[in-house]
């Protein structure tokens, strides 16, 4: 199909624009398979994007993961805004504190001369615990912050691989492929024609919010993600997705 009309990046940006009915797309030469240090390309293009978008008094929601890392470490030094607020889109620890949301949220706000908050809530909690704890008036203050962030930037992951860093059981992980799960973003698992099948219990930013947002961007690279990334897919003219020629041109088959 389309491929082989194809003429240049900017083409596909627009292909894939046009598909997913997004505000914008960014497509980053290269393939993340193949060359690691086209991480660091992702990061920029989405750093620059971000900045060019953030306005002061904004709420900047940032979940965990190696991608949006890049996004944070490639990020300018911006002086022109003001009162920026940075927090954890949801709760969830993860293994490594390098790539946690709340430790990402803490190097956006500094970049931006802005101030952050954490939410020191793990993932897989009980229902019961997660009661208690939203009674609580610390997390109490920060859920709010979080339910007003109007920017998103997030990762996009497989849903197998997602399931496993966050510890689910190999039941779970199991009941999991029986949904259909491809892809997670945001603590949600999706089956690939979008619908949610399974939201990780935490606290945060649930998918209802998504649309209250004035800009979300997905930052996803890698072939191996492209299932993921459709299955993410909500639609929306406030939608960014950032990623490698590797995944794009992948997509663009899916087209
Ligand atoms: O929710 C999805 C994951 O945060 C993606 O993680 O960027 O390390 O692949 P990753």
């Amino acid at each position: 199909g389309y491929i082989h009309e194809i003429k240049g990046l900017s083409e596909v940006e627009e292909i894939i624009k046009e598909f997913l009915n997004l505000k914008n797309v960014i497509v980053v030469s290269g393939d993340v398979e193949e060359d690691p240090s086209i991480m660091k390309e992702i990061g920029k293009a989405a750093a620059n994007f971000a900045k060019s978008h953030i306005h002061s008094g904004d709420i900047i929601a940032v979940t965990g993961g190696s991608t949006v890392k890049s996004v944070i470490d490639n990020f300018p030094k911006v002086n022109s805004i003001k009162d920026v607020l940075v927090v954890p889109a949801r709760g969830g620890m993860g293994k490594k504190v390098e790539t946690q949301a709340n430790t990402l949220s803490a190097k956006l706000a500094e970049k931006l001369n802005g101030t952050y908050k954490m939410l020191h809530v793990p993932e897989n909690l009980s229902d019961e615990i997660l009661e208690t704890l939203v009674q609580q008036k610390e997390i109490q203050e920060i859920i709010e912050c979080i339910h007003k962030a109007n920017i998103l930037i997030y990762g996009i992951g497989r849903a197998q691989q997602m399931g496993m860093k966050r510890g689910l059981s190999q039941k779970q992980l199991q009941q999991l492929n029986e949904l259909g799960a491809v892809g997670e973003a945001f603590g949600c698992y999706f089956d690939k024609d979008s619908n949610v099948v399974w939201i990780t219990p935490t606290l945060g930013i649930n998918i209802n919010d998504i649309n209250n947002l004035n800009l979300h961007i997905a930052v996803a690279a890698g072939k191996n993600k492209v299932e993921a990334i459709l299955s993410t897919k909500f639609g929306n003219k406030n939608g960014v997705l950032v990623t490698d020629e590797g995944a794009a041109l992948r997509l663009v088959e899916h087209i």
